[in-house]
């Protein structure tokens, strides 16, 4: 094989990805598909963790993720795409993580009583929701994955992994490989009205989203709100829209003159969103025509995402052989 160290991400087909996604895994999923044996996946079953009520639109994100993930870069011939529920292996290896897993140990997993508390309109009271990161434990374990790359709030899951493996490891001998985040940078992008970027606050940018849809949600952005005319100086920093200049303008010169005028009470923001939706729109142009590409071609995405399961299902399979018979499930 490769002799590259394997590598495990996953993404939760919950909606349409957006520039967060963007910039905060996808592109830093693409170089390391070349310098990893890199195996990307979509966490359908994770979705249902919280989604298990409303699952009608699951595959159709699957796909249209899949399709981003396409329109970014990544490469399904220089890495293996698959989904979550075509491996079901990862049930199996889950059930007997869960076997030595102490349910304390679930729920002082800070996301757990955080998102509970934030979507408060659904019970996630369940066994599945509290399993979360163990889930996530075992789409890693199964590959014997060396790296995990994840922003800074999957840290406390991939640390959880770490014990979990290694209390298996105790009981059954050296089976599972302990898996360690890759932290991705992440610049922190607001969302367009400056509250968290997210989707169920309908303030983002989607890669899917075409030139004149990005024009008008960059002229409705946020800014600074003391500015009521364009000669009262204005605040830069912690402005979404010179953020978003920073995150995505590559003419530094044209941001820094921007900034200088703004803070100058010498520039309007029509000129200053105008600028920026240019240089998104021109961000998103490949992203648009690889996804459009990838789309277009009847039956396509479907062929990746079970040619790449199968692929996926060799290796959790022979994992599993290894495991049951640590656990001397032999017969
Ligand atoms: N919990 C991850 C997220 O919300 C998604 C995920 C599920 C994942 N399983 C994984 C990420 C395994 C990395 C590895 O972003």
């Amino acid at each position: 094989m490769s002799g590259k160290q394997r590598l495990v991400s996953g993404m939760r087909p919950t909606g349409r990805l957006h520039l967060g996604h963007l910039v905060g895994a996808l592109e830093n999923w693409v170089p390391l598909q070349d310098k990893y044996d890199a195996y990307y996946f979509v966490a359908d079953w994770h979705a249902l963790t919280s989604e298990y009520a409303a699952t009608e639109k699951l595959v159709e994100h699957a796909y249209d993720n899949v399709a981003d993930w396409i329109g970014a870069g990544l490469d399904p011939e220089r890495c293996t795409f698959f989904v979550q529920s075509l491996v079901p292996e990862h049930a199996e290896l889950y059930l007997l993580l869960q076997m030595v897993t102490p349910i304390p140990w679930l729920e002082r997993v800070p996301t757990y009583k955080e998102q509970i508390a934030q979507l408060n309109e659904r019970d996630l009271s369940s066994i599945g929701f509290l399993g979360y990161p163990l889930l996530q434990t075992a789409d890693v374990a199964i590959y014997d994955a060396a790296v995990v790359p994840v922003g800074e709030d999957q840290v406390p899951h991939l640390e959880l992994s770490r014990e979990v493996v290694r209390r298996f490891n105790n009981f059954y001998g050296d089976v599972l490989v302990e898996p360690q985040p890759l932290l991705t940078p992440t610049p922190r992008l607001p969302g367009l009205d400056n509250r968290k970027m997210s989707k169920s606050y309908g303030n983002t940018i989607d890669l899917s989203d075409p030139v004149d849809v990005v024009e008008k949600k960059v002229r409705q952005m946020y800014t600074d709100p003391k500015r009521v005319r364009a000669d009262i100086p204005g605040t830069v920093e912690g402005n979404p829209v010179f953020i978003y200049h920073d995150a995505f303008n590559p003419n530094r010169e044209e941001v820094e003159d921007l900034k200088t005028r703004y803070r100058a009470g010498k520039v309007g923001d029509v000129e200053v969103k105008r600028k920026l939706a240019a240089a998104i729109n021109a961000r998103l142009e490949p992203i648009r025509e690889r996804r459009a590409a990838a789309l277009a071609k009847p039956g396509y995405l479907r062929e990746v995402l079970v040619e790449g399961s199968r692929r996926a299902r060799v290796v959790a399979a022979e994992t599993m052989e290894r495991v049951r018979a640590a656990v001397r499930l032999r017969y």
